[in-house]
């Protein structure tokens, strides 16, 4: 028996442009009953009493609402032998399923063809968000050519959706290029480095018998001239137990982003698989061997709350740390540089930091607000979500936690945030209980505060979350106890079912009196515990999110990494963008950099290298809090190099908290401009085209003054001064992001 699941499709994660024919559909409707009986796979079970249902959608949204366990596809169809003939390699069926949520076990005619896509595990362990494409030798006696053939699926849904969605539906015969799988890979480009770019191109076959015998062709284009700047063929041939690998080394003229164009031809079948990727390049400069004080310039506190503050600092160590006008109840750990301790009074403090190193010394001020308002710039950390989803585990913390310190916290990253699916039941005095994959939330937060680093937590106003877990309803004041005693510094509270006890059309009081619940029970608590609400925008909440306590407000629904969410959702928050001030934040939802998958496996993320500096520009220049939602045990030097660049990151934590407007939008070319608090402006420049684009822009229409100078900061270089106008280049999807001061 062969189930394999198809891995090509989770590897070519870049442009990849494959094109598969999808021979016979086998979307639309399907037989359905829920339950679970034996026998209902077999191909001759009498099936005409069975309701009918579409897959594409889940069945909650057939007449299934609220149905959770067991139920049962059934679809005839027939197998035309003209699939097999017509392709050239005649050696694998396939059968496409959609998505399945959670798990399931596909039957052909009786005889089990696979089970959650070949992942080990039950039917229970729930593979959601999967492509479900299962495999089976063309000579396989099970399939009936030309005949009738049953295909049942037993599916498995534990909580909320279920059934067979999204995804693709069909049957197709598998040809050559399909059993290949081109993946490229190294380090990002990094001019700076003055190293030449060196690539790894890697062709694996999944084909048990054919052998590959054709030619590799790689093509390196500069976007912006259409100059072909390398181009090399090679004998490329390869088999299932012998995979072809490629290196190639070139000097390339300037750090922006190239095109890679790569092909594969085959020379038996005639056949030619393509795919395209843009060159991952490094923009931010390594950091300097003196010491830089980074992060912001302000901190909130609560009068009586605990502080743990990690100045972060860059350079080379050890450091020592010195503080002149500490308040006596606060200390400073003077080679941690941590500050701990707590104030009892109201009003500013202003530290004098010194920090020194064997490279050099560097003072600054750093300002302790002490009021009723915390995070007076937006969070900077780490959330499970848009990697992990709800399998986060306190493994999967830890080692996040463990890279923050040791890769990202210098630059000033501190929160490391558990999202969905920590949570398990209430005991009998109604405590909310961790699930099994979270022993002990108190030794958890300590291991993290450690680190100088800071814990989050999720919950919901309803009686349970979005991932169907146990919310906070009723249970309000208890909770953030719990929190408190767990040393909890943030909570992300997401409206999910709380539809289900609100009125049916909410009031904008309806809207709000949950929220307002919650941060009655955290101001009840003597601790600091950064307040964030998620009920994706509804009812305006940029506009009332602040006066109900909150410190930051999601402004859209789920992000995903592709560049149809990333700009539907970044620029569009222009509306939102004057209600923003300091400890009160619109968020935009969490960063789509990295390894990303919502769980249990993970992706690079789908956008393009300049697409993600248009991310992190665009958020930064909305002050918006930056949530990396990537598997921070696997950060490349790419990402990296794009969280840790701290003349970008200094705009999104600039005390003034100013968020950008939208200046001018010509021909799909967008102009934010930010006001800082030093009298300059953080301008983006950014390209909606996808193709680059050259063009000049008067600083007229950009509102900026007639003569000024300008400061590159992703690669932190001055660019001099202009008059009137300024020439730009901006890769496609891409940004220039600009200090501007005026010249007197
Ligand atoms: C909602 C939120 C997400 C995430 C999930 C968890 O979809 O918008 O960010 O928290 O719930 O179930």
């Amino acid at each position: 028996m062969l189930t394999r699941s198809l891995v090509l499709a989770i590897f070519c994660t870049l442009s990849v442009v494959i094109v598969r024919a999808q021979d016979l559909s086998i979307g639309g409707e399907w037989k359905f009953m829920t339950g679970d009986q034996p026998g209902w796979e077999d191909a001759a079970f009498n099936d005409s009493a069975w309701k009918t249902i579409r897959v594409g959608a889940p069945w909650e949204r057939q007449g299934y609402a609220g149905y959770d366990g067991f139920a049962w596809y059934r679809r005839h169809i027939v197998i035309p032998s003209s699939i097999r003939n017509k392709v050239f390699l005649k050696e694998t069926l396939r059968f496409d399923l959609g998505k399945i949520e959670d798990g399931d076990e596909v039957y052909l005619n009786g005889f089990l063809i696979g089970r959650n896509a070949g992942l080990p595990g039950d039917i229970k362990a729930g593979f959601k968000r999967m492509e479900r494409s299962y495999l089976l030798p063309l000579s396989d006696p099970h399939i009936r050519w030309d005949n009738d053939n049953v295909l049942a699926v037993r599916v498995w849904n534990g909580r909320r959706n279920g059934g067979m969605y999204e995804g693709r539906y069909g049957v197709s015969a598998m040809d050559v290029t399909d059993f290949i799988t081109l993946r490229p890979s190294g380090a990002a480009f990094r001019l700076a480095g003055g190293k030449p770019f060196t690539r790894k191109v890697v062709l694996i076959s999944s084909s048990e018998k054919y052998l590959f015998r054709g030619r590799l062709n790689i093509r390196l284009t500069d976007p912006f001239s259409g100059v072909v700047v390398f181009r090399q063929t090679i004998n490329a041939n390869f088999d299932h137990n012998r995979p072809f690998e490629y290196t190639y080394i070139t000097p390339l003229p300037e750090s922006k982003s190239y095109r890679i164009d790569y092909s594969f031809e085959d020379n038996k079948s005639g056949q030619q698989l393509t795919m395209a990727e843009d060159m991952p390049y490094i923009l931010t400069p390594i950091d300097r061997a003196a010491p830089r004080i980074n992060g912001p310039e302000v901190y909130g506190v609560r009068p009586g709350a605990p502080i743990q503050y990690k100045i972060p600092v860059t350079g080379q160590r050890p450091l020592t740390f010195q503080a002149a006008g500490l308040p006596p109840t606060l200390h400073l750990d003077r080679q941690q540089g941590i500050l701990t301790g707590s104030l009892a009074e109201k009003g500013s403090y202003t530290l004098q930091l010194t920090i020194k190193n064997g490279a050099g010394t560097v003072t600054r001020d750093l300002t302790i607000v002490c009021g009723e308002k915390i995070s007076l710039t937006p969070a900077l950390g780490w959330n499970s979500w848009n990697c992990w989803g709800l399998t986060v585990s306190d493994e999967k913390v830890r080692a996040s936690a463990d890279a923050m310190a040791a890769k990202l916290a210098d630059h000033g990253w501190s929160y490391v945030n558990i999202d969905d699916g920590w949570e398990d039941k209430r005991d009998a005095q109604g405590e909310i209980v961790p699930n099994g994959k979270f022993p002990n939330m108190k030794k958890l937060s300590d291991y993290v505060h450690a680190l100088g680093l800071k814990i989050g937590i999720y919950s919901s106003p309803g009686p349970t979350t979005c991932g169907g877990y146990m919310g906070s309803y009723q249970h309000e004041d208890q909770d953030a106890a719990t929190y408190a005693r767990w040393g909890i510094d943030y909570l992300k509270y997401d409206w999910c079912s709380y539809s289900e006890v609100a009125p049916k059309s909410p009031t904008l009081e309806d809207a709000k009196f949950p929220f307002i619940v919650m941060k009655q029970s955290l101001d009840k608590v003597h601790r600091d515990i950064v307040y964030s609400l998620s009920q994706y925008g509804a009812a305006e909440i940029w506009k009332w999110g602040g006066s109900v306590g909150a410190n930051s407000w999601r402004t859209t629904g789920d992000i995903s990494d592709n560049w149809g969410s990333l700009s539907g959702i970044g620029f569009r928050q222009d509306n939102s963008a004057p209600f923003v001030t300091p400890g009160e934040f619109n968020d935009p939802d969490m960063l789509v950099v990295g390894k990303v998958g919502w769980g249990p496996l993970l992706h690079n993320s789908r956008l393009s290298p300049d697409e993600q500096f248009t991310h992190i520009s665009l958020w930064c220049l909305l002050s918006a809090p930056l949530l990396i939602g990537c598997d921070m045990s696997q950060l490349d030097d790419f990402t990296l190099g794009l969280l840790n660049n701290d003349e970008v990151l200094a705009v999104d934590q600039d005390r003034l908290v100013r968020p950008a407007s939208k200046v001018l939008n010509r021909d799909s070319l967008q102009v934010w401009v930010k006001e800082l608090s030093d009298g300059s402006k953080a301008v983006g420049l950014f390209n909606l085209k996808t193709v680059p684009l050259k063009t000049t822009v008067s600083f007229s229409e950009m509102t900026l003054p007639s003569s000024a100078k300008l400061r590159d900061l992703w690669r932190q270089q001055d660019l001099g001064r202009y008059r009137d106008s300024f020439p730009v280049r901006i890769a496609a999807h891409g940004v220039l992001l600009l200090k501007v001061s005026a010249v007197k």
